[in-house]
């Protein structure tokens, strides 16, 4: 079960084939699984990026930040996987918006697409905007502008496209009178934040895609609580996309980093011993 069919990396994300075919059969835009890598390892949610139905197989972007990551990074093609849990969450809301901006920042560039797709074929114009600190950190490029009218880019380094971040490209094309009827972005929380930010002064409804710490992914356990218009939501089962003008953005950045300083001194040791396991 869950055996990795295809494995490849681009810089510090993770491409992940894995064979799960009821997954593959049920899966929806916007949805995520919680994985383990072996039976010891953390419980953590990976959104899937894509799925072949004949094939019976999933896709996954690892952005490798932690141990977590680091064990799914160190995975060979033939090796299983403990667990793959899902599919979780709510899908995409997805209609007939008019013109849709998709803003995907690290894992999220491959996150986006499914959602990209799905809104391609409910007749939207699609414009998906994706950033990256250098050009040669892009990926699934192919297949988002397959789905997409326009891909427009954003390098910290401006190696590719604007110089910048999602959101001065989504600022810019606010200025020039560009009209938006839908935003969705997924990334890191800041991006989405920053993102939000941009799209509110012109009331644009705009779904971010939330990725709060979770444990169990099934509302018992409340890691992954967070305030959206004053009302408490958990992440794994009433989102994870929400409202971005009406997140809580302190409150989940605090509830993000509560474990920061650990996981970062872990991750260190953890990284180094398993170089020191290498030479
Ligand atoms: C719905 C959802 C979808 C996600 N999709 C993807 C994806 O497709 N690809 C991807 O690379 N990442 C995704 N993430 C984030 C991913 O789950 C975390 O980066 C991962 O759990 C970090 O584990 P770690 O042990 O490697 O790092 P840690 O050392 O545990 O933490 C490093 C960072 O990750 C955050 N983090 C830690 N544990 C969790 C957790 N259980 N859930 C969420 N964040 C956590 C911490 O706040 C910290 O900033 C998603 C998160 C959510 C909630
Ligand atoms: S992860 Fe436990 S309630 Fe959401």
């Amino acid at each position: 079960m869950y055996e990795l069919m295809e494995k490849s990396e681009i810089f510090n994300v993770h491409k992940m084939v894995i064979k799960a075919p009821e997954i593959a059969d049920s899966i929806k835009a916007g949805q995520f699984v919680i994985v383990m890598g072996n039976k010891y390892s953390e419980r953590i949610p990976l959104t899937v990026s894509d799925w072949n139905t004949d094939a019976g197989t999933i896709t996954l972007y690892i952005l490798e930040v932690g141990i977590s990551t680091l064990e799914l990074a160190r995975m060979k093609m033939g090796d299983s996987l403990y667990a793959v849990t899902g599919p979780l969450g709510n899908p995409s809301e997805i209609k007939n918006y008019g013109t849709v901006v998709l803003g995907g920042g690290c894992y999220g560039i491959g996150g986006i697409y499914p959602i990209a797709h799905a809104c391609k074929e409910t007749g939207n114009k699609v414009i998906s905007i994706i950033e990256a600190r250098y050009s040669f950190m892009f990926y699934h490029e192919k297949e988002l502008h397959a789905v997409s009218d326009q891909v427009l880019y954003a390098t910290s380094d401006g190696s590719k496209g604007k110089k910048g971040k999602v959101e001065d490209v989504i600022r810019e094309m606010l200025e020039k009178g560009v009209k938006i009827d839908h935003a969705f972005f997924m990334g890191c929380t800041q991006m989405l934040e920053r993102c939000s930010e941009v799209t509110r002064p012109y009331a644009i409804p705009t779904t971010v895609a939330l990725n709060s710490i979770m444990l169990d992914g099934t509302g018992m356990c409340g890691a992954c609580r967070v305030s959206v218009g004053g009302q408490t939501k958990f992440t794994c089962v009433d989102g994870p996309e929400f409202d971005g003008h009406k997140v809580d953005w302190q409150e989940l950045n605090q509830r993000k980093s509560a474990y920061a300083e650990r996981e970062t001194v872990v991750y260190q040791s953890y990284s180094h011993g398993c170089m020191a396991e290498r030479t």
